[in-house]
């Protein structure tokens, strides 16, 4: 089997490859990624010489370039997770995220159907990785379901709505065989240090402010990266073509009580006062538009493919923190150069 994953050199895309090539060793892994600011090759060190990975530099925006890939390689299935990820810089910069988010996805979909062998009775999956951020903004009560109308309200979720809905048009129209999957906030080792988790992590190490946004009270339901990537492992190989399936953590954290959490780990792992990192936290200017709740109701992918989250957070948040501590020279990397200008502008107390 061929399958190609986009994003591989992202996040969640990472931890997605190496679960990939190091369980299914008859599988050919291709990871195709533009390697931008968000993509790092560092992440694949421990698989880069496998004989069963290959990664492609490429941008998904150049459809040229797609096609050419999908009628040399005829892929098996596609696992797409490139895109741009972050909020704030959605917010920023909207282009960007249409232009990835939308007109990228739009190319592997029609590259794909081009591609498709005429064997009709095969399984030849596009799973599209996507967000609960689509379904908008929870009140105190109630949780987001498959069924949970579209409400998206930041550039970033508007343009992964978007591609969730081109997904299943295509599925209707051309008949091909996708999933979707919705998945709540992800943490662990190789995020970029933009996201709240790994941001903190790397303050409070440099002994920098801890920006808050607004009150603090916004309410995010947490995933270790791990958990996730498993259930796109069983989505992908077993979910029923055509749907939907919801992927959450079951922990809904305040911001401001996860931040205080992280203080308390930290000061505690690096010998310092107790109370000393809380001083850090510094209330800013809200984020616009900031949705107040997410929470994900994953009955669905627990009774139909048995899958459920297995790392609670005391153990995936220490090894997240661990992971950071041991890796300076990652944070150092990723977070010198244009990342500095960005952070700056950003956050100016
Ligand atoms: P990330 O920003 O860490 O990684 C994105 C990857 O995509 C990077 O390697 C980047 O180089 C690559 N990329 C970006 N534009 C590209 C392009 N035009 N062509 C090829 N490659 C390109 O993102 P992440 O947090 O790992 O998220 C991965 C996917 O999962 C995204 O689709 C995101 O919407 C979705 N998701 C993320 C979370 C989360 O909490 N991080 C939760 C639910 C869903
Ligand atoms: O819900 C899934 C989504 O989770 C993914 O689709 C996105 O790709 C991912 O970035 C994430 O989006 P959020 O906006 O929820 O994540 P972020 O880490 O940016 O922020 C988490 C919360 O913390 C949010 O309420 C905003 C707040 N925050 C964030 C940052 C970066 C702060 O208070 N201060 C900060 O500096």
């Amino acid at each position: 089997m061929k399958i190609l994953i986009t994003g591989g050199a992202g996040f969640i895309g990472s931890h997605v490859v190496r679960r990939f090539v190091k369980k299914y060793y008859d599988y050919m892994i291709f990871n195709l990624d533009k390697l931008t600011y968000a993509g790092n090759l560092e992440n694949l060190k421990e698989v880069e010489d496998a004989i069963n990975y290959k990664f492609i530099k490429g941008d998904i925006c150049d459809r040229e370039f797609i096609f050419n890939l999908f009628e040399v390689n005829k892929f098996d299935g596609v696992i797409h997770l490139a895109a741009e990820s972050h909020v704030d810089r959605s917010i920023e910069h909207p282009m960007d995220f249409l232009t990835t988010n939308i007109f990228g996805t739009m190319n592997l979909l029609d590259a794909f159907r081009k591609s498709m062998s005429s064997d009709i009775d095969k399984r030849r999956i596009f799973h599209h990785v996507s967000t609960d951020e689509v379904y908008g903004s929870l009140g105190d009560e109630g949780k987001f379901l498959e069924t949970t109308p579209y409400d998206p309200r930041s550039p970033y979720s508007a343009s992964k709505a978007s591609s969730d809905h081109l997904v299943s048009a295509y599925h209707h129209t051309y008949h091909i065989q996708v999933v979707i999957t919705n998945c709540s906030n992800n943490y662990g080792p190789n995020q970029f240090p933009e996201k709240l988790i790994p941001l903190v992590i790397n303050n409070i190490k440099n002994s920098k402010p801890i920006p808050v946004y607004g009150k603090g009270e916004n309410i995010r339901d947490w995933l270790y990266v791990e958990d996730h990537s498993a259930a796109l492992d069983l989505v992908f190989h077993k979910g029923r073509i055509g749907e939907t399936y919801n992927i959450g953590g079951l922990n809904e954290w305040k911001n401001i009580e996860l931040i205080k959490t992280l203080c308390i780990m930290m000061d505690k792992k690096l010998n310092r006062v107790p109370g000393y990192s809380e001083k850090l936290i510094t209330y800013v200017t809200d984020r616009p538009g900031h949705d107040m709740r997410y929470a994900i109701d994953c009955t669905k992918i627990k009774n139909d493919l048995g899958w459920e989250p297995t790392v609670s957070f005391d153990k995936g948040l220490e090894m997240t923190v661990e992971w950071y501590l041991a890796n300076s020279d990652w944070l150092n990397n990723v977070t010198s150069g244009n990342y500095q200008q960005y952070y700056k502008k950003q956050y100016e107390y």
